[in-house]
């Protein structure tokens, strides 16, 4: 059984006390075996039981729990780097949207590629986003929108779940935008998500939760309540895309529909924050997307006043947000979302776990929770923040099997 010792500082992270708290353990150590935690506290404390095991050395480094990406769309045709440019021409996502761009680009070229090529280039993904500390993340459908298509982007994540050792969650986002063929008849792609997409994802048992775009480029707060209703039916949880560009009663309608989470919430209404608050939706920042979309930041601070725990994640895609890097999306959340480096860690770590109903397995460094673990070269989290030096890894543990170096 393996024994981790001279580590400076643990980081627990466990679901306790506020954003804030995440119980740092000083010259601890970390036992486990299986892929499993079976002990962390002070080294000086560690059981007999342990005391012959095989010992690693942290050398004085810090460890946190594996981050968790909890909102990413990792599987799409293409990338549309050309509207980075036209953005910072003076054209917004909305108008780029309007004439063709947006997320119906990457629909046309997802629903080009195969399933064999949007999971080599899924992979690929999701090998790098390892290296960047990721041990668990979210993947969304949503660039198919044809009963088809939409399967075939999920079928890449139960492909992906088989081959890779990192925690992958699914969700059902045929609620995106509205497809081509359908603007003009929207109660007609409504009703085909509901009676054809959500009984076959159902069916095949390839997602855990249902997330809807309200916005008013995409659905509307009555057709998304209708939806998520469906696929609440369907046993899928509900998650939203909320107020992303417009306040359009997004968390209003997570709380009321019982949303896991709600996501965005740039333009989140006051009286959205509260009814989160009442409901206990997890706030997901996704602050890589403002950056790129030249839009306002979330400010995290207001929501961790209110009583919502706020997660940050990379909303990793290839229109608001091209890039999976996780230290990125704190080093923003830090500095333009107000978060304390210690409440950013417990963002990534286990509110992002509870925002895909994965706080059970992992996000802490807990016995009896997978052991998903950094190492860290840096004397503290507020230093690696600061630092933003991706270099600063000592080890990557995924499931108890050392990754990197
Ligand atoms: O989370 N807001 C809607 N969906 C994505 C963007 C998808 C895209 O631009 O392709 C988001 O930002
Ligand atoms: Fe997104």
């Amino acid at each position: 059984m393996p024994v981790l010792k001279n580590i400076a500082k643990l980081y627990t992270c466990r679901d306790e006390g506020s954003q804030k708290d995440i119980f740092p353990i000083e010259k601890a150590a970390l036992v486990w075996n299986d892929g499993i935690i079976r002990w962390t506290g002070k080294e000086n404390e560690l059981p007999d039981e342990f005391s012959h095991e095989e010992f690693m050395d942290a050398e004085g480094g810090i460890v946190v729990p594996g981050f968790v990406d909890c909102h990413t769309h990792l599987a799409f045709g293409g990338w549309r780097s050309e509207e980075f440019e036209m953005r910072l021409k003076g054209k917004s996502y909305l108008q780029i949207a309007k004439e063709g761009g947006g997320i119906l680009s990457t629909v046309k070229a997802t629903r080009e590629a195969t399933e064999d090529e949007l999971l080599n280039k899924s992979l690929l993904f999701l090998e790098r986003m390892k290296r960047f500390g990721v041990t668990c993340i979210e993947c969304k459908s949503g660039y198919g929108l044809t009963v088809q298509d939409e399967l075939k982007q999920l079928h890449v994540y139960r492909r992906l779940k088989e081959i890779s050792e990192c925690t992958i969650k699914t969700t059902f986002l045929g609620a995106h935008t509205f497809p081509p063929e359908y603007t003009t008849n929207r109660r007609g792609y409504i009703d085909l998500i509901i009676n054809d997409m959500l009984p076959q994802v159902a069916k095949e048992n390839l997602a855990d939760f249902c997330d809807v775009f309200v916005e008013e480029s995409a659905f509307t707060p009555a057709e998304a309540r209708e939806i998520l209703e469906a696929g609440k039916k369907f046993g899928l949880i509900p998650k939203l895309h909320a107020d992303q560009i417009t306040a359009s009663g997004g968390a209003e309608l997570a709380a009321e529909t019982g949303a896991i989470s709600a996501d965005h919430l740039e333009q989140v209404s006051e009286t959205g924050i509260q009814r989160m608050a009442e409901a206990g939706v997890i706030a997901v920042s996704l602050p890589i997307a403002s950056l790129y979309t030249q839009q306002p930041f979330l400010d995290c601070r207001q929501l961790i006043e209110a009583g919502v725990p706020v997660a940050v994640a990379t909303d990793f895609n290839p229109g608001s947000a091209p890039s999976y890097d996780i230290h990125l999306a704190m080093l923003l959340g830090c500095n333009h979302g107000r978060l304390t480096p210690d409440e950013c860690l417990k963002a990534v770590t286990i509110y992002a776990a509870k925002a895909i109903g994965a706080d059970k397995e992992l996000g802490s460094l807990e016995s009896g929770k997978k052991a998903d673990f950094l190492v860290l070269d840096v004397p503290d989290v507020s230093f690696w923040i600061y630092h933003h030096n991706g270099a600063d890894f000592r080890y990557i543990f995924l499931k108890g099997e050392q990754i990197h170096p």
